[in-house]
Parts: C-alpha cells; sequence; structure tokens
C-alpha cells in the first residue's frame, strides 16, 4: 500500500499543470479551463495573441508562459541535459540581411526549426529561399552552416541564373554553388509529401543537407482541396505534411523554410484581408512565422507574427541583384 501511494506522490509531482507555468495563477486558470484549456498541451499550442485575449494577461506574459508549457512539455521526454545538448548542435543561416536575422533572434533561420514567410505576390519569399539556398553553402564563422540546400519548388519558380547572381555577390563560384542545391519539382501534394522522406534517407546516406526550402508549402494543397466541403481534408492534411516536417527538422538537424501565400477573400469585411493560407493549422507549426510585403522606395518590410520567444517586430531589407541585402 506504501508503494503504492509513493508511485500515486510520484505520478502526481510529475505531472505538471497550468499553475505551474510563470505568470499563471489559480485565477488565470480558472478562465483558461473555463475556455476549455486545461493542460500544458492546450496552453503550448495556442499563439501568443490567442492567450493573452483568453486570459487577460499582457502579450510578454504569454509568450513566456507558452514557451515554459513548451519547454516542459518536451522535458517530460528527456532530462535536462539531454535537452542542453540537443540545442547545441543547432546551426543558424544568415539571410543576407543583419536587419532581418536580428528580427529572427540574431542568426538568421535554425535548424530545428520551420521558418515561414507568408506575404503577397512578389514580396520576397522566394528571392529570401534562393539567398538562403547560397548562404547555407558558407563556413559557419561567415553565418553559414557549411552544408547543401534542398529546393522543392511546386510552382517551376527556382532559377539557377539568380543564383548564379547571388553566388557573384559573395564571391562565391557560382557553378559550385549550383551543385550543391538539390532541385526537386514536387508534382503535386502527395509528391510534395513523399519528398520529406526521401530528404531524411539522403540525410542517412551522408549527404550534408542543412537547409530544405519549400516554395510553395501551401499552392499544391489549396488547389487540390480547393471545394467548398473540402477545407477540413486540406487542413487534416496540410497538419500531417508539418507534422512530418517538423520530425525532418529534428532528427535531421535541418533548418526548414517555407513560403505560403495569402487569401484575398472578398467575402471578408473585418479582420486582416491577408490571411496565411491554412491559417492556425501552419501558424503553430511553424517554429518562427514572418510577414514580407513591399516597403518604401523598394524595400521590404517583414513582421514577425506570434513568436513564443521573440517579440514581434518588425523591420525593412532589400532585394537585390544578390539577393537578400540590409541596402539597395
Ligand atoms: P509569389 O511567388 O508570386 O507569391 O511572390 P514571391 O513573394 O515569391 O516574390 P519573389 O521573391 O519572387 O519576388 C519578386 C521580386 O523580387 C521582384 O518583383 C523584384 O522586385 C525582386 N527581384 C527579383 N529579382 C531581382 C533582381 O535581380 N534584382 C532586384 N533588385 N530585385 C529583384
Ligand atoms: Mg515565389
Amino acid at each position: 500500500m506504501a508503494k503504492e501511494e509513493e508511485k500515486e506522490k510520484e505520478k502526481g509531482d510529475k505531472e505538471l499543470g497550468l499553475t505551474d507555468l510563470p505568470g499563471i495563477g489559480p485565477g488565470i486558470a480558472a478562465k483558461l479551463e473555463s475556455a476549455g484549456i486545461y493542460d500544458l498541451m492546450g496552453l503550448a499550442v495556442m499563439s501568443p495573441s490567442d492567450l493573452a485575449e483568453t486570459a487577460g494577461v499582457g502579450a510578454a506574459v504569454a509568450r513566456k508562459a507558452i514557451q515554459a508549457a513548451r519547454q516542459m512539455m518536451q522535458l517530460g521526454f528527456m532530462s535536462g541535459d539531454e535537452f542542453d545538448k540537443k540545442r547545441q548542435d543547432v546551426h543558424y543561416i544568415t539571410t543576407g540581411s543583419k536587419a532581418l536575422n536580428d528580427l529572427l533572434g540574431g542568426k538568421g533561420i535554425e535548424s530545428k526549426a520551420i521558418t515561414e514567410a507568408y506575404g503577397a505576390f512578389g514580396s520576397g519569399k522566394t528571392q529570401l529561399g534562393l539567398t538562403l539556398a547560397v548562404n547555407v553553402q558558407l563556413p559557419k564563422e561567415n553565418g553559414g552552416s557549411n552544408g547543401k540546400a534542398v529546393y522543392i519548388d511546386t510552382e517551376g519558380t527556382f532559377r539557377p541564373e539568380r543564383i548564379r547572381q547571388i553566388a557573384d555577390s559573395i564571391g562565391a563560384n557560382p557553378e559550385k554553388v549550383l551543385k550543391n542545391i538539390l532541385v526537386a519539382r514536387a508534382f503535386n501534394s502527395d509528391h510534395q509529401m513523399l519528398l520529406i522522406d526521401r530528404i531524411a534517407e539522403m540525410v542517412k546516406e551522408g549527404e550534408p543537407i542543412k537547409l530544405v526550402i519549400i516554395d510553395s508549402l501551401t499552392a499544391h494543397f489549396r488547389a487540390e482541396f480547393s471545394g467548398r466541403g473540402q477545407l477540413a481534408d486540406r487542413q487534416q492534411r496540410l497538419n500531417r505534411y508539418l507534422h512530418d516536417l517538423m520530425k525532418l527538422a529534428e532528427k535531421s538537424n535541418v533548418a526548414i523554410y517555407v513560403t505560403n501565400q495569402v487569401m484575398s477573400n472578398p467575402a471578408m469585411m473585418f479582420g486582416d484581408p491577408t490571411t496565411a493560407i491554412g491559417g492556425n493549422i501552419v501558424g503553430h507549426a511553424s517554429t518562427y512565422r514572418m510577414y514580407l510585403r513591399r516597403g518604401k522606395q523598394g524595400s521590404r518590410v517583414a513582421k514577425l507574427i506570434d513568436s513564443p520567444n521573440l517579440p514581434d517586430n518588425e523591420t525593412v531589407f532589400w532585394i537585390s541583384e544578390g539577393g537578400v541585402k540590409d541596402e539597395a
């Protein structure tokens, strides 16, 4: 009996609840429970703005609580030193712009994470992808990951000529740079999903792939599931795909950059008319989410959206002949 009790106690000690999170007291926990959020999992998948609104707390408190919930859940599956070790081999890829790197935490996009850029036509999503495909090949001390890129092209927008120009601008050999970018045209969403397994295999076989670009993440899903009754199916498939992507990011220690279009919904009279395709499903799966738009005098503006780790800032960058830069 005593043993039973001990076990019970041990279990009780381990099961963390909402009030174990920083900034969440019994009053706020009760509010969350009445909104259907009972445990760490429920809170971990919220966006900071959702949480701030539901719980009536400030943005900073909401971010902290979400970050802590996500961390605690991961810690449930590994010891603290393992967790530490897991973060040690994270690597970064410079975007080419210091301002944009700073927006993303200082060093650009990171491995074991999905970074999403969404925005209108011509906002710079593809140009950023092409720039990253070049920069990943830089040595670590120059902001790269000393590796190859995989470019999954769903729309036929990959341009070798642009790669050559971007490589030239950083003094790299354009032909060598092109050789280190493995381009795959995904013909439909099934094909797009299958390619993920193939990438995991290639990494296992020793290909030094450090970056995977998916341009665009959602176009095929959107085209194939466009009927009125198909939205739920589409979201489910997208959800599975994102889950597979995150697994690839973590297991193979690659950075994942995805592009996403915005919806122009003429029926929508209220709210933000520039909503990303896939909505919350994509938003929750992306570690970093940026909204790109054209700024003044040909500049581009990037805004970080609902990041659990970083403040929602925005910054200006440029697209030049040499790709993403801090000036024109
Ligand atoms: P969609 O895929 O259509 O949704 O758009 P996107 O966001 O991928 O746009 P993309 O990244 O292809 O941006 C295209 C824009 O980048 C062009 O309209 C130009 O403004 C700019 N751009 C592309 N190539 C060059 C270049 O060689 N020099 C300069 N200065 N700008 C360029
Ligand atoms: Mg594009």
